[in-house]
């Protein structure tokens, strides 16, 4: 890079619109959307489409909802050419939709781009010519006068050619093309010129639409030009104003946005921002921002990943992993704060109130995206996290502070591996840290019975390959457990839950006991289809786990009283 870019660069001139009323509006409604994804998204691939993607692609533009979608450049290639035949030769446009074919102003061209159109029932044709100072004189060698006499020699033959063929409505665009780049009072002097010659009315208006060709300029000025141009050009009742917003700085979405507040009432773009160099304005996001305003766009993304994956088949292109609205990970948290907070999110969000869940501007679900990869787990991911996807996939709903104790479990683990953990592998990671602690007391049968003044107990446990018959009393079976034991130990907390697993419904016992012989709270779960054998299996898996901490030597002096019983 150059240490002083200013003598290669230089900064972009403002307009000079001190009036400006743009920055006072609010979007309250969609524009008009052309998907471009035919034509200019098609001129940037590096395998363009086929006839049959092509087709595939318009059905499916049809299908999301699109009224006018640009078809072809039938004077460029017989593919496009041909496709346009077969749009109508075979009926394939629905009575909604109007289609747009593109042309250079050149006589030969414009003819070619005619006999495509033979027999429509409906189409616009779109003319364009490059407008602005560098290709007047680097590739034109045109002054002014040249280059509107060039824009004008083309609009009159298109308006005699359609003449030619009234059974079609004919409808007809002008682009000056590279407009960003224009000097303004050339630019609307131009559109006028080409409207005097098409003579449009209210009834039957004329589109003017203004291409980024190069986005050149911050989006406040180019909507500065959208206004300067809906203010001053002429025939303005007779005229919409579309747009065509290029991604080079990468604020296509913002300009887009901004052309609107100035006045802009057309869109042009394509699904996900295909398009020559860094794209075209990506309409799916546009449609999505105002959807998450409360507007509805009039397209219908309602399966954005079948949507996302046809785009794919179709430009041989993938989607970031990041892009708005349909990147894989856009409706993901790693990190734990977001995790927590999203879990808390949905915890009280009612399905017919606004949305309101953190970090998601908009429910996956609207866009037919499941909710199972909105959190997922690695190294920056905290309690919330993992205690969501426990909860959302395997329907086990953990206590707060066994929450912290596992997810120091998991981060140790994910230390070591240092990769991302599914739901499934924190299950084999939660069975594994409590479930499976059933040595050195493990669990075999129990018979509990009311008596008096609470109840009576006797477990069978296996200790050291024995069995060994434990009994006692209490206000409860735990309680009585806890009596056999003869251990020094003291429930805490106890939570039981119910825990869906396929057809079968099981209890979920939580225990936190505090033990004379273990210097922190010990946290033990049990499943089972008894409540009771699930308390019994959870204050085991507390005590194991808090023996597996210790040295052998300690652990049998522990278990002295437990010994005794063989
Ligand atoms: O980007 C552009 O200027 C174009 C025109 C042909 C409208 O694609
Ligand atoms: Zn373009």
């Amino acid at each position: 890079m150059l240490k002083h870019p200013a003598g290669k660069y230089q900064p972009f001139a403002p307009v000079n619109l001190c009036d400006r009323t743009w920055v006072n509006q609010t979007i309250t409604q969609p524009p008009i959307w052309l998907s471009t994804d035919l034509r200019d998204g098609n001129q940037a691939l590096i395998e363009p489409m086929n006839v049959q993607r092509k087709l595939q692609l318009f059905q499916m533009l049809v299908k999301l909802g699109f009224q006018e979608i640009e078809v072809a450049f039938p004077s460029a290639s017989s593919t496009d050419f041909d496709f346009v035949r077969l749009l109508i030769e075979q009926q394939l446009i629905p009575e909604t939709v109007t289609i747009q074919v593109l042309t250079q102003a050149r006589e030969d061209l414009i003819r070619r781009t005619f006999e495509s159109l033979q027999g429509a029932k409906r189409a616009i044709v779109h003319v364009y010519n490059a407008t602005s100072p560098v290709f007047r004189r680097v590739v034109f060698g045109r002054d002014r006068l040249g280059t509107i006499d060039l824009a004008v020699s083309a609009a009159r033959l298109i308006k005699h050619l359609a003449a030619e063929h009234p059974e079609t409505d004919w409808h007809f665009q002008y682009s000056p093309e590279t407009f960003t780049a224009t000097e303004l009072d050339f630019a609307k002097d131009i559109c006028d010129a080409v409207t005097e010659v098409w003579q449009p009315t209210p009834h039957h208006k004329v589109i003017l639409n203004l291409p980024a060709t190069v986005e050149v300029a911050t989006p406040n000025i180019f909507a500065d030009q959208v206004e300067w141009m809906h203010r001053h050009l002429a025939r303005r009742d007779s005229v919409i104003i579309s747009v065509h917003p290029h991604n080079d700085r990468g604020c296509a979405i913002a300009a887009a946005e901004l052309a609107q507040l100035a006045g802009a009432e057309r869109i042009e773009g394509c699904l996900f921002g295909n398009g020559e160099r860094t794209g075209n304005v990506d309409l799916v996001t546009l449609a999505l921002n105002l959807y998450t305003q409360g507007i509805h766009p009039g397209l219908d993304f309602s399966q954005i990943n079948d949507v996302a994956r046809t785009i794919e088949d179709c430009t041989q292109l993938p989607i970031h992993p990041r892009h708005p609205y349909v990147g894989d990970l856009v409706f993901t948290a790693f990190s734990g704060s977001h995790q927590d907070a999203i879990k808390k999110g949905f915890a009280v969000q009612q399905p017919d109130a606004l949305w309101e869940v953190p970090y998601l501007p908009l429910d996956p679900a609207d866009v037919g995206r499941t909710y199972e990869s909105v959190v997922r787990v690695n190294s920056q991911s905290g309690k919330g996290g993992i205690a969501f996807l426990l909860e959302r996939e395997c329907g086990l709903v953990l206590p707060r502070r066994l929450q912290i104790e596992f997810s120091q479990v998991v981060q140790q683990v994910m230390d070591d591996l240092g990769k991302e953990l599914t739901a499934q592998d924190l299950w084999r990671l939660f069975e594994q840290e409590y479930l499976q602690a059933t040595s050195p007391l493990k669990y075999v049968e129990h018979h509990s019975s009311k008596v008096l003044d609470g109840d009576a107990i006797a477990v069978t446990l296996q200790l050291q390959q024995q069995p060994i018959v434990i009994q006692g009393q209490g206000n409860g079976p735990i309680d009585a457990f806890i009596h056999a034991l003869g251990l020094t130990i003291r429930v805490h907390q106890y939570e039981e839950r119910s825990l869906e697993q396929g057809s079968n419904a099981k209890a979920v016992a939580f225990v936190e006991l505090v033990a004379e012989f273990a210097q922190s709270p010990l946290h033990g779960v049990g499943i089972h289809t008894n409540i009771v054998t699930a308390s019994i299996l959870a204050v085991l898996s507390a005590i194991n786990r808090g023996l597996q901490k210790m040295a052998q030597s300690q652990q049998v002096q522990v278990l002295q009283p437990l010994t005794k019983m063989k």
